[in-house]
């Protein structure tokens, strides 16, 4: 049984390309793999706040003194951390937002990038905690990223990849529905990426 979670970053609902991209992930994964479980991260439902002082303090707080606050903060980014230790699969949809991620999907990082649960540091350098897992990446954009002279402008794709990496997750496969708001290639650009997918 492959636990899957699917992370939804677009703001967007029934409009959003990368939602029906990941959908479409999701649902190959399903062929491939008949029995999964699902967990959808909606990052457009339950907005994960924007990281404030209090929030940091509370990371850095060691158990045995933090306020009920703190413990607060603390157990909901630990929720947020657990859904993604559990997962065999984590599929991301990424619309590309002014070159990089949407600001809900930094907002989710900033909750799971912690030292002691998605990575830990030693005398020999940083080190992934979450290990063993296939993530895919659902990018939708107006532009062409993929290739050609944007391709240096993408700041979505290399940073996710980056994060993962150190994160511990170093298997990623990247599809992308691009051109849609270029006239002639958005006609077909979802398509296009759909039938890009491979589950592997
Ligand atoms: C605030 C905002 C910023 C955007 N920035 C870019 C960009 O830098 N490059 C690009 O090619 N498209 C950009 N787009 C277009 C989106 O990538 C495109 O509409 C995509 O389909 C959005 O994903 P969604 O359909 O899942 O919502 C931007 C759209 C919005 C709303």
């Amino acid at each position: 049984m492959k636990k899957v979670l699917h992370i939804i970053s677009s703001p967007r609902t029934d409009a959003s390309v990368s939602r029906k991209l990941g959908n479409a992930i999701v649902g190959e994964i399903k062929k491939k793999y008949p029995e999964i479980t699902l967990k959808e991260r909606d990052l457009s439902k339950n907005l994960i706040p924007h990281l404030e002082e209090t929030h940091v303090t509370s990371f850095f707080s060691p158990a045995e003194s933090r306020t009920t606050e703190q413990e607060k903060i603390n157990t909901y980014s630990e929720k947020l951390i657990s859904e993604l230790q559990e997962a065999d699969i984590i599929v991301v949809d990424s619309p590309i937002y002014n070159f990089s991620i949407t600001s809900s999907l930094k907002a989710y990082i900033d909750h799971v990038s912690r030292a002691g649960y998605t990575f830990s540091y030693s005398e020999k350098g940083p080190e992934g905690l979450l290990n063993n897992k296939k993530l895919y990446l659902a990018v939708s954009s107006g532009s062409i990223f993929s290739k050609g002279v944007y391709q240096a402008n993408d700041f979505n794709v290399p940073y996710l990849k980056a994060l993962f990496s150190f994160f511990g997750v170093n298997d990623t496969s990247v599809f992308r529905a691009e051109g849609l708001a270029m006239p002639g290639i958005m006609e077909n650009a979802l398509e296009k990426g759909i039938e890009s997918i491979v589950i592997d």
